[in-house]
């Protein structure tokens, strides 16, 4: 298997596991991420964790050796498979963090960017090198990182292909925080800061977030209304503010 997943306390893991070709993204490893992404949405995991095998690589993108001599057709569809893949990651039912061990690049950036959040560890080496290739980005990079970094960042990354190093992406935004040690104990503890709380105020909280860049403010001030009605609804919501009003730490039941 190429992809593994098990499971680490309350959390999924997901480990890509080809550190022979640095974890690169061939058909086989994205087939087997739908199907890792379909078990997790279908379980009880408070988070998922993703990273890579290995001591060098998260995941160095697309797989290239793959990617030569296919027809147009074929490419538009692997990118459309791809894409789809990464937006199974971006719409599971709970969060996800991207633990990354070591190079990030291409596809594996942006199997990092469909995560909900990003730990580097401090020697991880990340960018979106496809134009060095005579291509771009094919797996959401070029929507995913500007949203990350601000139009300008993401420009000047993709059209240069250069590799940001741990210290520079925190500075913009790109990754979290920085591990100080290990990056998969520290992706650990990061998803800990939130593991605790339901899972659907969790979602409704990226929706709300995530849903107001396709808008105007006025736009997204309604949707956050709405989804703040929702949260209001739920048996998590009247459980939270019993527990403050009774001095007492809330048991959320994800309802
Ligand atoms: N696809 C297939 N194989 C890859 C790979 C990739 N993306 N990246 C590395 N490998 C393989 C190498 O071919 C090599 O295999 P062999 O030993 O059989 O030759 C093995 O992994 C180790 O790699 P290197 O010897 O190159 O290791 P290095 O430490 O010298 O360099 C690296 C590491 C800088 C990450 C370098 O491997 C590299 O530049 N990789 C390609 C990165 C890249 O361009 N990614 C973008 C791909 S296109 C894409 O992702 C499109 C998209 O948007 C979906």
């Amino acid at each position: 298997m190429n992809v593994q997943l098990t499971r680490q306390d309350e959390f999924a893991l997901i480990t890509l596991n080809r550190p022979d070709a640095l974890n690169a993204l061939s058909a086989a490893v994205l087939r087997e991420l739908a199907q890792a992404f379909d078990e997790v949405a279908g379980g009880d995991a408070r988070a998922l964790i993703v990273t890579g095998a290995g001591a060098k690589a998260f995941c160095a993108g697309a797989d290239i050796k793959e990617l030569t001599g296919r027809s147009l057709s074929q490419q538009r569809r692997d990118a459309a498979f791809g894409q789809g893949v990464l937006a199974q990651l971006d719409t599971l039912p709970m969060p996800s963090v991207a633990a990354i061990n070591g190079y990030a690049f291409g596809g594996g950036l942006e199997l990092a960017l469909a995560c909900t959040f990003r730990i580097a560890a401090s020697t991880a080496k990340m960018g979106l090198p496809e134009i060095k290739l005579g291509l771009i980005p094919g797996y959401g990079g070029t929507q995913r990182l500007p949203r990350a970094v601000g139009e300008a960042r993401a420009l000047e990354m993709i059209m240069s292909g250069r590799t940001v190093e741990a210290e520079e992406a925190l500075r913009i935004g790109l990754v979290h925080a920085i591990a100080a040690g290990d990056a998969l104990e520290a992706a650990i503890a990061f998803a800990r800061r939130f593991s605790g709380f339901g899972l659907p105020a969790l979602r409704l909280a990226r929706d709300a977030v995530r849903r107001a860049h396709d808008v105007p403010l006025h736009e997204g001030l309604k949707i956050e209304a709405d989804l703040n009605t929702l949260a209001f609804q739920t048996e998590d919501a009247a459980e939270g503010m019993a527990a403050f009003m009774e001095k007492r730490k809330p048991k959320f039941k994800d309802r």
